[in-house]
């Protein structure tokens, strides 16, 4: 068997973790990625270590693993570190219990959030079976965007799609939103999944935003797509607009992609 560190799966999570912090995303502790291992994934990883207790019911993923960053932990320091910073767990019988197989060395645990990644994941794969990855972070220019427009999910989802040319067709059915909530709960868990049946885009307002996707790259292009447009209008808002891309052009552009967007979100 290949070493951990040469795994490919293995790689592009330490890398994935490497970017977002680069990108400025997850100061400190912020953000965090779980990835449902297929079970060819899970043979890199050995017997169980110790158990985990999970504060809500996961028994709808019970003897799936996942990869996960650990609480408290710095995007920083993954790549370097991971066996620190990470951790590979099964999700017990039971649906209560992390079985730990590999990782948080340190006798850490998984993520504050894992209520928000584990009922995302089983919102995302009830409608589509190939779902892997969940994303959380905290990106600037989204962040900044949260506090000077209003946190509606249509005027967010149409702003954003004006943008940039590229995002009614990466993001044709939006982006969810909801209002500020206590982060770390089964609460938020609860709501962000709901969202997650509909978009594969969630905001947190005023905290951050979640992606999910079919691999890293999906769910990191996905926000990383998102950012850019919010960069751009936090670069623009305070500017009086000349030009922009009318409701017709972005009809336009998702019919000539072939991509079924949220018609409900333009004003045709
Ligand atoms: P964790 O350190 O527990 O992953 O929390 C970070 C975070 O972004 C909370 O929303
Ligand atoms: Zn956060």
């Amino acid at each position: 068997m290949k070493e951990l560190r040469e795994e490919r799966f293995f790689r592009e999570f330490c890398d994935t973790a490497d970017n977002m912090y680069r990108l400025g995303w997850d100061e400190r502790n912020g953000g965090n990625i779980s990835m449902l291992l297929t079970r060819e994934e899970e043979g890199c990883f050995g017997a169980p270590i110790r158990t985990i207790p999970i504060p809500f019911d996961a028994s709808a993923l019970a003897g799936r693993c996942f990869l996960v960053t650990g609480t408290g932990k710095y995007f920083k320091n993954v790549k370097k570190y991971p066996e620190e910073n990470l951790g590979a767990f099964r999700i017990a019988k039971d649906g209560k219990n992390a079985e730990l197989l590999w990782g948080y060395s340190d006798g850490g645990k998984f993520t504050s959030e894992l209520p928000a990644h584990l009922m995302s994941h089983i919102a995302r794969l009830s409608v589509d079976s190939a779902q892997r990855v969940v994303i959380h972070c905290h990106p600037t220019h989204t962040l900044a965007m949260n506090y000077v427009h209003e946190l509606d999910e249509k005027k967010i989802s149409h702003t954003l799609w004006q943008m940039s040319t590229e995002c009614i067709v990466v993001f044709p059915e939006g982006v969810g939103v909801l209002p500020w909530m206590l982060c770390g709960t089964n609460e938020i868990g609860i709501a962000t999944a709901e969202k997650m049946k509909k978009f594969r885009l969630v905001i947190w307002g005023m905290h951050g935003i979640y992606g999910a996707g079919d691999t890293l790259d999906e769910a990191f292009g996905l926000i990383e797509t998102v950012e850019k447009a919010a960069q751009i209008y936090m670069l623009t808002a305070h500017l009086p607009r000349i030009n922009t891309i009318k409701d017709e052009e972005l009809a336009r552009l998702a019919e000539a992609f072939g991509v079924n967007y949220r018609k409900e979100f333009l004003d045709l």
